[in-house]
């Protein structure tokens, strides 16, 4: 897909890797709209790009999405492509008694179900446009789950099943709305400062690796080391959705 001109919405936009997506779709003259729930973020980040609007919008907040969801229609009716990048983790360990139901449960609705709610909503409006994107970001822990992290690893592991089958539904379904992935490794941002993040890639990295792959119509986007243990111990598993779909469809 062509990256110049779009209208492109970053939940999570005002920091680290959807910070620097935001910067580089800026520079290729796109209108961005970044979101999050820190408006002085959000406004500091806005003010050093270009053509970057920002709302404050938590998107574990029905009533903050319903708001964005009209806001965008109202003022940004050629949205192009959304960009599901906003996510949190909490770092605790499984097995030993401790109460992790909440910390578990508020990454399960953040990282997971409020992806779901944006883009199912967003959809039939990313449909009227000539080029339309979806970009769910993961992470390498979608299938090599961390033991810092774990629920994390798995609402990462629950987007990246949705992710495959939006896409291979909206596939079927003819429709023109491509669906990425972007499956990062450790990268050095405020959000992984506590699990050595500093050993990580930079995240303007990510963010050039992610536009090179819209740019090829590359719709699984393993960055770095996720591409060595994907194909290590992983290759060819997302081939397995078309047989489980002709085995529940009978076609
Ligand atoms: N850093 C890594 O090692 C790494 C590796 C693989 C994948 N990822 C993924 O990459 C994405 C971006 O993370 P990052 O590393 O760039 O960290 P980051 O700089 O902390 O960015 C996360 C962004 O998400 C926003 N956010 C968090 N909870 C939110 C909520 N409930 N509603 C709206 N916005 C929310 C934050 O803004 P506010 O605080 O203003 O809400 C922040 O701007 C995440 O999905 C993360 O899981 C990161």
């Amino acid at each position: 897909m062509n990256t110049t001109n779009k209208t492109v919405l970053v939940t999570g936009g005002g920091s680290g890797i959807g910070f620097q997506i935001a910067k580089l779709f800026s520079e290729k003259g796109s209108k961005v709209i970044i979101t999050g729930r820190n408006e002085e973020k959000l406004k500091s980040a806005a003010a050093k790009l270009q053509n970057v609007d920002y709302y404050v919008a938590d998107v574990t907040n029905a009533a903050n999405i319903e708001s964005l969801i009209t806001l965008i229609v109202a003022n940004y009716p050629s949205l192009d492509v959304l960009i599901n990048n906003a996510g949190n983790a909490s770092i605790y360990q499984v097995g030993n008694g401790q109460d992790t139901f909440v910390k578990a449960s508020e990454e399960i609705v953040t990282n997971y179900l409020s992806v779901v709610n944006l883009t199912e909503k967003l959809l039939p409006y990313l449909e009227k446009q000539a080029e339309p994107a979806v970009v769910n970001v993961t992470s390498i822990v979608a299938f090599a789950p961390s033991f810092l992290i774990p629920t994390y690893s798995a609402s990462k592991a629950a987007l990246r099943s949705y992710t495959q089958i939006l896409r291979f539904t909206l596939e079927k379904k003819g429709s023109n709305v491509q669906v990425f992935e972007l499956m990062p490794p450790l990268v050095n941002t405020d959000f992984s400062k506590d699990i050595n993040g500093h050993k990580g890639i930079p995240p303007e990295e990510v963010a050039q690796e992610l536009v090179r792959a819209l740019e090829s119509n590359t719709q699984e986007v393993r960055v770095g080391i996720t591409e060595f243990v994907y194909s290590t111990f992983f290759a060819g598993s997302e081939n397995a959705i078309p047989a489980i779909y002709q085995a529940e469809h009978g076609e």
